[in-house]
C-alpha cells in the first residue's frame, strides 16, 4: 500500500509554505512569502505577516494541489506548525490546517517548526541514522539538538543565550550600513575579506563556560565588540575595512558553531550532522563545516537551501514521520505555542 500523503502548512514567521509529502517523498512545496512587505521596517512586522498569511494560504494551497495535480480529498492528513514562532502567524496556519482536518475529516499533526528543519532533509538525502545531531541556525533560531529519533526523540543540547546566528548577522548588518536582511550582504563582503584580520571574541568558549554552557551560543558580545571596533576606528577618522570586519565577524560565527557542534558528536558519540535554517546558506559556516566535518569523518548533510528556509516540506516532512511512528494525532483544540520546547515534536 502506498504510504500516506500528508499536506503541510508553515506560517511562523514571513514565509507561506504548503507542501505535500508522502512517505520521504516530496510530491510539491509552495512558498508565498511576505519579506518584502518587513524589508522597509528592518525587521518582521508580525500583523503584517498575519495578513499576508491570512491572504495567501488559500492559494498556496491550491497552488500546491494544482502543481501537484492531488485533489484536496486525497490528502490522508494535515501537519502544521504549532511553535514556536510568531503567535499571530502560527494562529492563521493553525486555523487554516483544522478547518482542513474537520473538512476532510483527516487527522491533525501540531508540530515543532525546529525539528522540521533538521526533518526535511530526509526528503533529499533519505532517512536519518538512528541517532544524528543537528544544528539549526536562522534567523530566529540556533539550536544544537540530539536526535535520536527524529518522530518521538530529540533533547535540546543548546542554545542560544541571546540573539540567533543570523539575527547576529542582521543586527551588523545595520550598523555597517548594508540593507535587511544583512546576512547575505555579509556572506558577500566576507568572501573578499580576510578572516583573521581582526580577532573578534568567540561567545562561551571560556573554560568556565565548559560547565554549563558547553553546547550554547552566544552572539551578543560578538555584536557588540564589532560596533565597538567600528567605533573606535570611527571616531579616529579612519575608514571602516568592511571586508575584513565581515571575514572576521563571519569566521568568529562559524568558528563558534562548527566547534561546539563537533564537540558534541564526539561527546555522544555521533557520525552524522544536519544542518538547517536558512542561516545554512552562509558560506563560512558551510566551508568550515565541510572541512571540519571531513577532518572528524562526519557525514554532513545540509540540504539544498530553498529547504533550509522556512518552508511547507519541512512541516509535512515531520507530519509523515510522526504519522509513520504511529504517534497519536493532535486534538482540535491545540493552542499554538510561541516558545515551544525543542523537545516536544507534536502537540
Ligand atoms: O530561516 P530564515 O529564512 O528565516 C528565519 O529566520 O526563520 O533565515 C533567515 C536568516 C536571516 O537572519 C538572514 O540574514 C540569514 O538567515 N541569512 C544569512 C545568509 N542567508 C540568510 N546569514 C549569513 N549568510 C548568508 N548567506
Ligand atoms: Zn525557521
Amino acid at each position: 500500500m502506498a504510504e500516506p500523503l500528508v499536506l503541510g502548512i508553515e506560517t511562523s514567521c514571513d514565509e507561506t509554505g504548503v507542501a505535500l509529502v508522502r512517505g520521504n517523498e516530496l510530491l510539491v512545496d509552495a512558498v508565498a512569502s511576505s519579506m518584502e512587505e518587513h524589508a522597509r521596517y528592518g525587521g518582521i512586522i508580525p500583523e503584517v505577516a498575519s495578513r499576508a498569511h491570512l491572504e495567501a494560504m488559500i492559494p498556496t494551497i491550491q497552488k500546491a494541489l494544482g502543481e501537484a495535480d492531488v485533489d484536496l480529498s486525497e490528502v490522508d492528513a494535515v501537519a502544521v506548525t504549532a511553535g514556536p514562532g510568531l503567535v499571530g502567524p502560527l494562529t492563521i496556519g493553525a486555523s487554516a490546517a483544522k478547518a482542513l482536518s474537520i473538512g476532510l475529516n483527516k487527522p491533525l499533526y501540531g508540530v515543532n517548526h525546529v525539528i522540521g528543519h533538521a526533518c526535511v532533509d530526509q526528503l533529499v538525502d533519505g532517512p536519518l541514522p538512528e541517532r544524528a545531531m543537528a544544528l539549526v541556525v536562522s534567523g530566529g533560531h540556533s539550536s544544537l539538538l540530539m536526535v535520536n529519533d527524529i518522530a518521538t526523540d530529540v533533547t535540546e543540547l543548546g542554545s542560544t543565550l541571546d540573539d540567533a546566528a543570523g539575527e547576529a548577522f542582521d543586527k551588523v548588518g545595520r550598523l555597517l550600513g548594508l540593507p535587511y536582511p544583512g546576512g547575505p550582504h555579509i556572506d558577500r563582503l566576507a568572501r573578499e575579506g580576510d578572516p583573521t584580520a581582526i580577532r573578534f571574541p568567540r561567545g562561551l568558549t571560556a573554560a568556565k563556560d565548559q560547565a554549563k554552557h558547553a553546547y550554547d551560543f552566544s552572539f551578543s558580545g560578538l555584536k557588540t565588540a564589532v560596533a565597538r571596533w567600528v567605533e573606535a576606528r570611527t571616531d579616529a577618522g579612519q575608514a571602516i575595512p568592511v571586508h575584513d570586519v565581515a571575514a572576521s565577524f563571519a569566521e568568529a560565527v562559524a568558528d563558534v558553531l562548527t566547534a561546539k557542534t563537533i564537540a558534541a558528536c564526539h561527546k555522544h558519540g555521533v557520525d552524522t550532522l544536519v544542518i538547517g535554517g536558512g542561516f545554512s546558506a552562509n558560506s563560512q559556516l558551510r566551508e568550515m563545516a565541510a572541512k571540519r566535518c571531513a577532518e572528524a569523518g562526519i557525514d554532513l548533510r545540509i540540504p539544498p537551501i530553498r529547504y533550509c528556509t522556512d518552508n511547507g516540506a519541512m512541516i509535512a516532512a515531520l507530519g509523515s514521520a510522526v504519522l509513520r511512528a504511529g504517534v497519536a494525532p493532535s486534538s482540535l483544540d491545540i493552542p499554538v505555542d510561541s516558545s515551544m520546547p525543542l523537545t516536544t515534536i507534536t502537540v
